[in-house]
């Protein structure tokens, strides 16, 4: 069975990664817990609380065959203020120390999320050949990885780094990450408390929504490929631009007793991103992806596992 270290295991996307594959390998979750629980992880999944910035926390961890790297400053607002230099700290040390520890334990792949928000508004729909134009310290953090990763691999090519430029991702297990959740969870939390959603503008702006599951997907797939991708990157998405507007009619029909949407001036002057939908054509012909989960489906699973118990009143502080 192949051996997985998974990096941020305890968050979002990696807990979801752990817990869709735990038959399938030898999973090792560790995370230092800044904004995963523990909870996320199905019992039995082997946990290490670790911070992947440092060499003797990943040391914990016997030599794996792959090593997929979620862990990290994990969204834009993380850098406001005072947790600006934290933010890029955490991001790019625990990225090179978990390359330069895999790379030392015979890892044959790295997988690592870096993310749309590298696009900025740029012209739709999104091509991995694009020029990128990050609008945000986040997106930079992500466009470092890119280019490390590529310097990295020309003096080590037997360990392929494939990046995943995830765009707008849904899906259970959200709750740890409080404010910084993706708008789905938002509106869905908002809706089981009966408030009203606040949606910015006229609702018209689209983001590719991704369910998890389809996230895994692509995860796996780069794992099972024979191909040497080297440093290749790849958009994860549906290759479908969703507007607000439509995510809130799919939540009104999930809810027994749905609550309008607010709608409110714009407040974000700078660096809002209008429209986000990625071509998926480069992960389908080189990886066989293909995105299974219909956005009315992911929704009405969201809705039938709300734990509001569980949202984390996060706040910049934690980055401390
Ligand atoms: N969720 C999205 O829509 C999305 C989109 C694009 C990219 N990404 C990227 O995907 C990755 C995972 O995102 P997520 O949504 O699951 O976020 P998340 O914050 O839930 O997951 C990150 C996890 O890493 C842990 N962590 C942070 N720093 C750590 C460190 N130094 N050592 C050990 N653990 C550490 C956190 O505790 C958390 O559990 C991140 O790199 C994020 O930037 C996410």
């Amino acid at each position: 069975m192949k051996k997985i270290l998974v990096t941020g295991g305890a968050g979002f996307i990696g807990s979801n990664f752990c817990n869709l594959s735990k038959n399938k390998y030898e999973i090792i979750a560790l995370d230092n817990l800044f904004l995963g629980d523990k909870r996320n992880l199905t019992p039995g999944i082997p946990f290490i609380l670790g911070d992947a910035c440092k060499t003797k926390d990943l040391n914990k961890v016997e030599p794996v065959d792959y090593v997929v790297h979620l862990a990290g400053t994990s969204s834009a607002p993380m850098f406001m203020g005072d947790d600006l230099v934290k933010g890029y700290m955490n991001s790019i040390e625990s990225f090179m120390n978990v390359l330069e520890w895999a790379r030392k334990n015979g890892a044959k792949k790295v997988i690592y999320a870096s993310t749309s928000s590298l696009y900025g508004n740029n012209p739709l729909p999104l091509t991995e050949d694009q020029h990128v134009t990050p609008l945000n310290h986040y997106a930079v953090t992500k466009e470092v990885y890119e280019h490390a990763s590529a310097c990295y691999n020309r003096v080590y090519p037997e360990m392929d780094i494939i990046g995943f430029r995830f765009m707008s991702v849904y899906g259970p297990n959200e709750e740890a990450k409080g404010v910084y959740a993706n708008l789905i969870s938002q509106f869905c939390w908002d809706m089981a408390r009966g408030l009203s959603p606040v949606i910015y503008g006229d609702g018209s702006q689209t983001r590719d929504f991704t369910n998890v599951r389809d996230v895994v997907q692509g995860i796996t797939l780069a794992i099972e490929t024979d191909k040497k991708l080297g440093a290749d990157v790849f958009n994860i998405g549906t290759g479908r631009a969703t507007s607000l507007n439509e995510i809130m009619d799919a939540l009104k029909k999930a809810f027994e007793n749905p609550v309008e949407a607010t709608y409110i001036e714009n407040p974000v002057k700078e660096g809002y991103v209008q429209g986000q939908w990625a071509d998926i054509t480069k992960i389908k012909e080189v990886l066989g992806y293909e995105p299974t989960v219909k956005l009315e489906e992911g929704i009405k699973e969201q809705v039938e596992n709300i734990r509001l118990d569980r949202i984390r009143q996060t706040s910049s502080d934690s980055l401390r």
